[in-house]
């Protein structure tokens, strides 16, 4: 989709040329300054009792009178911020829907401070309106006509406007990458294929990507992710992807995703209702690949690394056994007391990998513990660190993003429940606290940089009638690695 800044003023909307017009309205009265014929169109809904200026409510108008637009929509959304500009935008494209609109056109009245987080927001909405997942149901329909949209602006606001849409189109695209990544089966999205995705991405933004194998992985020692993957036929890959904005000299942030392409539990088995929905184990992967690919596109002045364990975790005969002990790549052992806790045995791997970057600083990002969906249900993703500046970078960089996670505590006092008597750790804690505690486990692992854990088991998909990938948390993660660029 093609989304771009106009400089229009709100006096001469009838004058515009668009399949529709869109206007969102903020505050709870007629906003003033609209041309006379838009006016008119918006006194008359409101005197009928179409229209009212509250958020959610919106009118649709056909061949409205002295207007150039063909249709035109208000859509009333209560204050004037960023989130709730979006939200109408959303409802707004909802009314519009079907209708063969191919350009549509967005003003915004009663907001005085249009800027580009505004902007930003309306990329989001426009792009999850138009998303449509094909690649196994190619006779799902196409993406509705909607292929351009132009947000109204007066020349003042245009530079940020401008900016806001930049990065908006670039969270757009990965937030797609992600989700696309997401929806396709386990039988399509296997390790190798992420591997390929990872390698083509690096060819189109000329990353450095290296896929590595299983001899390879072997030859790294990574005992621990290398036991999940010993179940399965499907050969694991390990990912590195770098983008380079600075000098090689300074240290880069590191994000680590989970890549269990698909999550069985292994011989520690799962129930079989609803097992399919673990194909969406590998949304960490998928989201930082997704940001790997805004971030090269947005091109800040930094570093990036990107790390991807990914494996399937299978029952077989050669899974790994509940009591088996292995030996991680930190040299810790670990008594895999339940084959179904694997995001933490593929990724304590990876977090050790990450020293030999001398990072500024690590996140890890995993659909990790149906605990954690307990806890925060699917709004917020769960977000742990011991590092009070860089969990406030990464809750302000949510807050920029609207894309929420909320801090969860990791006190030492919760490492008790990690003791094995037969290795330095167990892999699982029981059932208290199972979000935090595996945020525990990882934490043994991550003494040498600055670190945090972002748990996405609840907000990387949705499950119900629309079960898909949601992309989450690409905004997040690009807002936050921009934000370390300043
Ligand atoms: N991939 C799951 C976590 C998950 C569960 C994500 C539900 C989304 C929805 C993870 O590998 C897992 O199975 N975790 C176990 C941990 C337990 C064995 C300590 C869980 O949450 O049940
Ligand atoms: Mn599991
Ligand atoms: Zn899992």
């Amino acid at each position: 989709m093609d989304f771009r800044q106009q400089s229009v003023a709100l006096d001469a909307l009838d004058s515009l040329a668009c399949d529709a017009l869109l206007v969102i309205v903020a505050g709870d009265k007629a906003p003033g300054g609209l041309d006379s014929a838009t006016q008119r169109a918006l006194d008359d809904a409101v005197a009928h009792g179409e229209f009212e200026f509250k958020r959610g409510k919106t009118v649709y108008l056909h061949r409205p009178q002295g207007l150039k637009a063909a249709r035109l929509v208000f859509a009333a959304c209560g204050a004037a911020t960023p989130k709730s500009v979006k939200a109408a935008f959303a409802s707004g494209l909802g009314a519009l829907k079907g209708g063969g609109s191919k350009h549509v056109a967005v003003a915004l009245a009663g907001v005085t401070d249009v800027g580009g987080a505004h902007a930003e927001a309306l990329v989001a909405a426009a792009s999850d309106a138009s998303y449509v997942y094909r690649h196994t149901k190619p006779s799902a329909p196409a993406a509705g006509a909607l292929a351009k949209v132009t947000l109204l602006s007066d020349k003042a606001a245009a530079k940020a406007v401008t900016q806001g849409l930049a990065r908006g189109n670039a969270i757009a695209a990965g937030v797609t990458l992600a989700r696309e990544l997401g929806n396709r089966p386990g039988n399509h999205c296997t390790p190798r294929y992420l591997g390929e995705q990872a390698k083509k991405l690096g060819r189109e933004f000329g990353l450095k990507v290296e896929v590595m194998d299983r001899k390879a992985i072997e030859k790294l020692g990574m005992g621990s992710f290398l036991a999940v993957a010993q179940g399965s036929a499907e050969p694991p890959r390990f990912i590195v992807a770098q983008y380079h904005g600075a000098p090689k000299t300074q240290a880069p942030v590191v994000l680590v995703g989970k890549g269990i392409t698909f999550d069985t539990g292994g011989i520690s088995i799962k129930p079989s209702a609803e097992m399919d929905e673990m194909k969406f184990d590998m949304g960490g992967a998928a989201s930082v690949l997704g940001t790997l690919r805004a971030v090269a596109e947005l091109k800040p002045k930094l570093n990036l690394v990107v790390l991807v364990p990914t494996t399937e975790n299978m029952p077989g005969g050669r899974a790994i056994k509940p009591g088996d002990v292995v030996t991680s790549l930190s040299g810790q052992t670990i008594e895999i007391l339940n084959t179904d806790a694997e995001g933490r045995l593929i990724l304590c791997d990876a977090l050790t990998y990450a020293e030999r970057f001398k990072p500024a600083c690590v996140v890890d990002v995993a659909t990790l513990t149906g605990a954690c969906v307990i806890a925060l249900g699917h709004h917020h993703s769960g977000l742990f660190s011991a590092d009070d500046k860089l969990a406030g970078d990464l809750l302000a960089a949510s807050a920029a993003a609207l894309d929420p996670c909320w801090r969860m505590p990791l006190d030492e006092e919760y490492e008790e429940a990690l003791k094995s008597n037969f290795a330095d750790m167990g892999n699982v804690g029981g059932r208290a606290g199972g979000a935090i505690t595996a945020a525990m486990f990882l934490r043994k692992f991550t003494a040498k940089y600055r670190w945090a854990h972002l748990d996405i088991a609840g907000t990387a998909w949705k499950s119900g009638t629309a079960k898909g990938a949601t992309g989450r948390p690409v905004p997040l993660l690009t807002h936050f690695v921009l934000s370390q660029a300043a």
